[in-house]
């Protein structure tokens, strides 16, 4: 793709964080950078312009940003995805496997409507646990799960195939290896 390499030199890569051996990919400095930020969010936007989506969920904390805005460029509504604990009405929850262990992940229950139609957003896909938890909690409240949505997909962690699996369409903009 023609945007592949402006994109991708924006992201800064940080060798042995959090754990040695881990390449951390940072959105930080696409984050920063305003021609980047704007290039992503409008790739992000781009195969939804004219069609009905209702909202756009966003996973906490990085989906916040980019979901924020894809759902403004959308004029859809936002839903955050929360860590347990931090949503202060009635929610939903469901839990999802961390390298070690699970976790739980919530939403409001009233967030979205039976039937509408969500775009799941969030920087990056790895081994798609939290992504795959986002899904179900979506779907365990009657939503449809148009696409998940992210800008850096890691192919090798298995993520976007998990989500596919579940017959979820995914669309990442870059791929680091
Ligand atoms: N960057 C950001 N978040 C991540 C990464 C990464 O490289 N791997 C798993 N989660």
């Amino acid at each position: 793709m023609t945007f592949d390499l402006d994109i991708k030199n924006t992201v800064r890569t940080i060798p042995d964080y959090p754990k040695p051996g881990i390449l951390f990919r940072d959105i930080t400095t696409l984050l920063a950078d305003a021609r980047a930020f704007r290039r992503a969010v409008d790739e992000l936007v781009h195969p939804w312009a004219g069609s009905k989506i209702d909202k756009v969920a966003g996973i906490e904390a990085r989906g916040f940003i980019l979901g924020g805005a894809v759902a403004h460029q959308l004029s859809a509504g936002f839903v955050p995805i929360r860590k347990k604990g931090k949503l202060p009405h009635k929610t939903v929850s469901m839990s999802y496997a961390l390298e070690y262990g699970t976790d739980e992940m919530e939403m409001h229950v009233d967030a979205v409507q039976p039937g509408e139609r969500v775009i799941l957003v969030d920087d990056l896909i790895a081994t798609g646990g939290t992504a795959e938890g986002a899904v179900k909690l979506l779907r365990q409240i009657g939503a449809t799960v148009v696409a998940a949505c992210f800008i850096i997909d890691l192919p090798d962690l298995g993520g976007a195939a998990k989500l596919r699996a579940l017959d979820v369409p995914v669309r990442s903009l870059i791929a680091f290896d």
